[in-house]
């Protein structure tokens, strides 16, 4: 830590004195002859502490400090006064300075406040580091955490093309082979043709789908909840088909219920969720596999479930699952932020609690939500 100190006292004689043990003090010590000069180096170097003479011409230093407090409220001012100065002294306790020093100034006095001065600025160095690497620790989360939401988008939406893309290949080249051959009949070109047109349409809708979840991730409005489930169904329905999971979905057996939130991150929530099951259940070589959806109303709070089958979560584990970068996975499978981000976004930006247990066939994740804030 380097200190700056800036000294401001009108008599000479005293500044010279003073100046050698303030040397010792600190890394750079900037004089001035009095208030005007002293909020002039003030500005011009920052220091951070400052020791002052009150009675001086120009300016005095309740003038100065007064200006200076103005910039930064907090800047450390020790005041040197003499007994004759007394009727700036009540001002100048008013005024919330650090300390105060008679003149002649004691110097060991004068060290002890200052030293003083320095601890609670290091101090305050110190918390703010500390806040700083904070911050910084939950950006990375962030980032990392929406790389790995990328990454998983783009594995979904190559689950999603892979079976049409394959029927476009292969109705194209069956129409180039038959025609080569001369074997083929309008017909049965028209319908090939047609069965191009719609998977590339398939295609499209998929990336619209994407594309929306993207756009309308930080948007909140009101939305039917069932509608929203779906949509993050819809996102990861290919991936799991692929993995023979089957979707037992039951949330359109109640009324649609109407929720105000941030749209995009529940659709995420629900995607981790829907994930980590996938993950848990293609692990396994059993033939039923599946992940049911639940939908309730109950006071004014909406509650969606969702069960796997996957044999559920060690009893050992189960209260780290929502910790930071706790992960069961292989390092190129999973970081761990998936539940964490989740729990955050539920609780923290939709109000709402979610919780975790086992049941007789595997885990079932609980997200409460508030419809209280329904606009
Ligand atoms: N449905 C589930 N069944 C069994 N274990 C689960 C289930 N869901 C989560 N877990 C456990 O919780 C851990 C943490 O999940 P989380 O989603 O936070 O991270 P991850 O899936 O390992 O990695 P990622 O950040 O890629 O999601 C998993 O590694 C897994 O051990
Ligand atoms: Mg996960």
């Amino acid at each position: 830590m380097k200190i700056t100190i800036l000294y401001v006292e009108d008599e000479e004689e005293i500044r010279n004195n003073t100046k050698r043990p303030l040397e010792y003090l600190c890394d750079k010590l900037i004089l001035a002859q009095d208030g005007k000069e002293g909020l002039e180096l003030y500005k011009q170097y920052d220091p951070d502490i400052i020791v002052s003479d009150i009675k001086m011409p120009n300016m005095n230093g309740i003038d100065m400090t007064k200006a200076i407090k103005e910039i930064n409220p907090n800047q450390y001012i020790i005041f040197t006064t003499a007994h004759s100065e007394s009727s700036f002294f009540i001002e100048a306790i008013d005024m919330q300075v650090d300390g105060y020093i008679l003149k002649p100034i004691d110097y060991e006095l004068l060290e002890n406040k200052i030293e003083n001065i320095k601890e609670q600025i290091d101090i305050k160095l110190k918390n703010k580091q500390q806040e700083k690497e904070i911050q910084q620790q939950k950006l990375n989360i962030l980032e990392q955490s929406k790389n790995a939401q990328m990454g998983d988008i783009i594995g979904n939406i190559a689950h999603q093309w892979r079976q049409p893309l394959s029927v476009i290949s292969t109705a194209a080249t069956g129409i180039q082979i038959k025609k080569q051959l001369g074997m083929i009949s309008d017909d049965e070109e028209n319908s090939l043709l047609e069965s191009i047109d719609k998977n590339a349409q398939f295609l499209s809708k998929t990336i619209d789908i994407f594309r929306n979840y993207i756009k309308e991730k930080r948007e909140t409005k009101t939305v039917i909840l069932q509608t929203r489930v779906n949509l993050a169904i819809s996102i990861v329905e290919a991936s799991l088909k692929n993995n023979n999971i089957k979707i037992i979905n039951n949330i359109n057996k109640i009324d649609d219920i109407q929720i105000f939130i941030v749209v995009g991150e529940l659709t995420q929530v629900l995607i981790n969720i829907f994930n980590n099951a996938k993950d848990i259940l293609s692990e396994q070589n059993k033939k039923d596999k599946w992940i049911k959806i639940d939908l309730e109303r109950r006071e004014n709070k909406a509650i969606i479930t969702i069960e796997d089958n996957g044999g559920g979560i060690p009893d050992n584990l189960i209260s780290k699952i929502f910790d930071p970068y706790f992960t069961t996975k292989h390092q190129s499978q999973g970081t761990g932020l998936g539940l964490y981000i989740s729990k955050d976004i539920i609780e923290k930006h939709l109000h709402g609690k979610l919780s975790v247990k086992n049941s007789q066939n595997g885990a079932i994740f609980k997200i409460e939500l508030p419809l209280s804030s329904i606009k």
